[in-house]
Order: structure tokens, then sequence, then C-alpha cells
């Protein structure tokens, strides 16, 4: 556990809050799809911690992205410079970085674009961002992939900005695109999003890892509030598996779809 002094909290967009924390310690270690498990100040009434994606590291200071969804992140909201946190974190399995000769494809929807941003720093070879979105107001992050030298696509469900349709849909063009090229994918966003992407792999056997967020009680693999159904070579053909310890990261092979 370390203190995180709040160094500036400043909206994005629809929601989305930028919160950058001074945390020397987390910083040092922290990897693409861990996270970091938040007691946030003040929050007197709601003791749990938060748990959120490592969207960046830059020197000393953590940079987290989270959408106001309810009592902890709109307190969050009003936390001002100067407050201190209590930090749990680098907290779980992180993404597996691709091979030098692996192009990314990074999947993301919510804020699936925040937690897979340290993936640019990790791969050698510009990739690919398909972002999902209801609506252009939803889409955030996007410049930042850009400005590392990614390719950025969108979908959005009433086709304001990209295609119109899933960000799914994005994936059969991109692979006739890039054929012959050796793609690796990695997912973060909703479940149902991360289902589709998980049955597209294992059908056409492409490698890809997906992240299974879930509600989180400790947060370090002692109380088992966050278990998920993951396929096993043991009958019945599944385990229970902590996405705090075990994930939040998958192979996306051991991802259950039958339920
Ligand atoms: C590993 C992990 C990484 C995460 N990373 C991020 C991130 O980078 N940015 C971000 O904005 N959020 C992230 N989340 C979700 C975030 O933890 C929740 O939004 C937050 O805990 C809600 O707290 P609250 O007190 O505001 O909401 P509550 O009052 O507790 O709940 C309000 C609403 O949010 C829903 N909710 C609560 N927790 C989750 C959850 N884990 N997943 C989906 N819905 C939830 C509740 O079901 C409820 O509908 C992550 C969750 C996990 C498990
Ligand atoms: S939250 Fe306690 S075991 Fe995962």
């Amino acid at each position: 556990m370390t203190n995180g002094e709040i160094l500036s909290n400043e909206p994005l967009k629809s929601g989305y809050f930028l919160i950058r924390f001074h945390a020397p310690e987390v910083c040092r270690t922290a990897r693409a799809g861990q996270f970091v498990h938040v007691r946030i100040a003040g929050l007197q009434t709601y003791i749990l911690r938060r748990p959120f994606s490592i969207h960046s590291t830059d020197g000393d200071a953590l940079t987290i992205v989270y959408k106001v969804v309810g009592h902890g992140t709109e307190h969050l909201s009003r936390l001002a410079p100067g407050a201190v946190c209590d930090l749990m974190g680098p907290l779980g399995r992180p993404y597996t970085p691709p091979a030098d000769d692996e192009t990314p494809v990074l999947v993301g929807g919510g804020y699936g674009s925040a937690a897979l941003y340290l993936l640019t720093r990790a791969a050698k070879r510009r990739g690919v961002l398909l972002l999902g979105a209801r609506s252009e107001a939803d889409v955030i992050l996007d410049d930042r992939y850009r400005d590392a030298g990614f390719e950025v696509r969108l979908a959005t469900n009433d086709g304001s900005v990209g295609i119109k349709g899933l960000v799914t849909d994005l994936i059969a063009p991109l692979l006739a695109e890039r054929a012959g090229e050796k793609l690796r994918f990695y997912g973060c966003g909703p479940r149902p999003m991360l289902l589709a992407l998980a049955r597209m792999l294992n059908e056409r056997g492409l490698p890809g890892e997906i992240s299974l967020d879930h509600l989180m009680c400790c947060g370090v693999g002692a109380c088992f509030a966050c278990v998920v159904k993951v396929r096993s070579e043991a009958a019945p053909g599944w385990e229970y598996r902590r996405t705090c310890k075990d994930g939040p990261v998958f192979d996306a092979r051991d991802v259950w779809l039958d339920d």
C-alpha cells in the first residue's frame, strides 16, 4: 500500500475523468493490463476500495482514466490536487507483450482504451486500435494512440464517427487487409464485446488476451468475490478463477463462452 497524492483530476468528456497520482512505487513496476485498488480519500460510508486500470505512467506520475458511475467515482471526481488516496498495486496478471514480429491489435470499448494504452509502449511494432462506443461523444483517448503511432479505427452504434456497428465488425476487414501479418489481439471493455471477440479469435485460431473485469472486494486473491468461469481440462470442463489475482487478463482460449 502506498500514499498517492493527487497531482491533477480533470474531466475529459462524457463523464470520464483523468486523474494523476504521485505514486513512484506503483509506476516502477506497472505493466499493461494491471490495476490499482484505490481507497478514495474521505469516502466514509463506502469503505471498499475501487479497482481502476493503470492507464499510463510518466516518471513518478500514475494516470487513471475513470468514468463517474456511482457514489465512489462521483466522490473521486470532486477531490482536488493535494488530496491523498491509499493505493494498492500494481495488482493482477498483465497482458503478455507482443513478440517483436507481432502486430498488436487492441480492441476496446468503454474504459478499455484507457486500460490498453501501456501496450503501445510494450510493443515494438506499431499496431492498430479498434475502438467501439455508443457515439462520438463516448470516444476517448483515440488521439493518444495516434500520437503513439497506432492506427485508430472506430465503430459507433449511431454511426456518428467510424463505421456504424460494433467494434467486432472491424475485425474481418482488418484480417483481410493484414493477411500474412502476425497479429496478436488484446481486448478490454464490456463483457458482451469481450465474449464476441474471444469467440472470433478462437474460431480462427488467432492469439489474444482478454481483460475480464468483475466486481471486486479484497483485490488480492483472499475473498473469492471476483471469480469467473474459465475453461479447464478437468470435468465439468470449467473452473472458477479470481479475476483480481489469476486475471484480470486471461488467454482468449480460456474464456468460458458456453453460458
Ligand atoms: C480490474 C478492473 C479495472 C477497472 N478499470 C477501470 C478503469 O480504468 N476506469 C473505470 O472507469 N472503471 C474501471 N473499473 C470499474 C470501476 O472499478 C467501477 O466503475 C467502480 O468501482 C465503481 O465505483 P462506484 O462506487 O462509483 O460505483 P458503485 O456505486 O459501486 O456502482 C455503480 C454502478 O457501477 C457498476 N460497477 C461497479 N463496479 C463495476 C465493475 N467492476 N465493472 C462494471 N461495472 C461496475 C455497478 O454495478 C453499478 O451499476 C475497473 C474494474 C475492474 C475490476
Ligand atoms: S476480490 Fe477478493 S479474491 Fe478477488
